[in-house]
């Protein structure tokens, strides 16, 4: 009698851990598409990039996608810890959403990623046996507050840019065209032509750019610890869209890609695991005041700001820590 008593009561308990387990592992590994919030052809996703693009995004469905995925170098983004166990495990799980990504894309697509410089060559390696990189971009920018001694100082990201067909894709060169600096601003004559003219003033850009990193007192700054310019994504959304056009970015972040697409007239999808990061999200993209009765509010910026020390700068002007900052 009691033997049964006691079995009976290690398979309720058993029963308990399996499906407090299950729905626990759910939790942690983010498998759940959480919420979808849709206005005026913009899409906000709060959930895990690679189940989001398997289960709710179509096939060939997406002109632009802009990866900015986390680097596997240790950042923190609110609940989430950027850092796999090995650099083969943080490819083996970026494999996964890029296949999800040229599967979404669109026959005369464009594929951007970033990554850290030291992930790339794996990125390169695979996304080049599916597409055609055309351009490897650096994007170089000025230094941060912190400046490394010992060895050469960090001051640039890689951008691949890769199309699915490079016979018909998307590019609208003179969207991004820029200062030509060199022979145009002396007015000199290029004897080299048939007949001798003055230098174009502008020229395309070419795969080194420089845009400043988004800081404190720029007025789209966001809590965010990775945020990208928006000068950055306008380029990339100019070139390689046009209006009404679809675009995707599965690691939102503060949902710049999807702001400035909207900006420009661009549908888009933007995907985000983080509810702290989602509400910029809803703020920016949608221009939301509210969600869940919290208010949604731009960053509160303040004059007292802290060094690396954590000593109180106190900055009336916005130039002081803007000149702690700069290299
Ligand atoms: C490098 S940041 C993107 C920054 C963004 N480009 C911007 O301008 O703000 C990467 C983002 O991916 C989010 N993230 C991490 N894992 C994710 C996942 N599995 N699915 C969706 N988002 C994820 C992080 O919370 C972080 O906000």
């Amino acid at each position: 009698m009691i033997d049964y008593f006691v079995l009976y009561i290690i398979i309720v308990l058993l029963t308990i851990s399996v499906v407090y387990y299950y729905l626990d592992f759910k939790e942690i590994s983010g498998l759940k598409v959480k919420e979808k919030f849709e206005e005026k052809g913009h899409r906000i996703y709060l959930g895990d990039a690679l189940e989001v693009l398997k289960t709710e995004i179509p096939s060939e469905s997406v002109d632009l996608i802009f990866v900015d995925p986390p680097y596997n170098i240790g950042k923190k983004f609110a609940d989430f810890h950027d850092k796999w166990p090995s650099d083969e495990e943080y490819a083996k799980w970026a494999y996964e959403w890029i296949d999800e990504c040229i599967r979404v894309l669109s026959p005369k697509g464009t594929l951007y990623v970033m990554t850290s410089t030291q992930a790339m060559p794996y990125f390169d390696l695979y996304i080049r046996k599916k597409l055609t990189i055309l351009s490897r971009i650096i994007w170089r920018y000025d230094s941060s507050g912190m400046q490394a001694k010992k060895y050469y100082g960090s001051m640039y990201e890689p951008i691949l840019h890769s199309v699915k067909n490079v016979g018909e894709y998307t590019f609208n060169a003179d969207a991004i065209k820029v200062e030509a600096k060199t022979g145009s601003q002396r007015k000199l004559i290029d004897y080299r032509k048939a007949v001798p003219t003055q230098y174009n003033t502008e020229k395309i850009p070419g795969n080194v750019w420089y845009f400043p990193r988004v800081r404190y007192r720029m007025d789209e700054y966001e809590n965010h610890p990775s945020q990208k310019p928006e000068a950055l994504l306008e380029r990339i959304i100019k070139a390689s869209s046009n209006k009404g056009y679809v675009v995707l970015d599965p690691f939102a972040g503060s949902f710049t890609t999807c702001a400035v697409a909207k900006r420009l007239q661009r549908m888009s999808i933007g995907i985000e695991s983080q509810e702290e990061y989602l509400k910029i999200g809803l703020r920016r993209v949608f221009g939301w005041h509210k969600y869940n009765d919290e208010k949604l509010i731009p960053p509160e910026k303040t004059n007292v700001r802290r060094n690396w020390n954590g000593k109180r700068i106190v900055d009336k002007t916005g130039e002081l820590f803007h000149a702690f900052s700069e290299a």
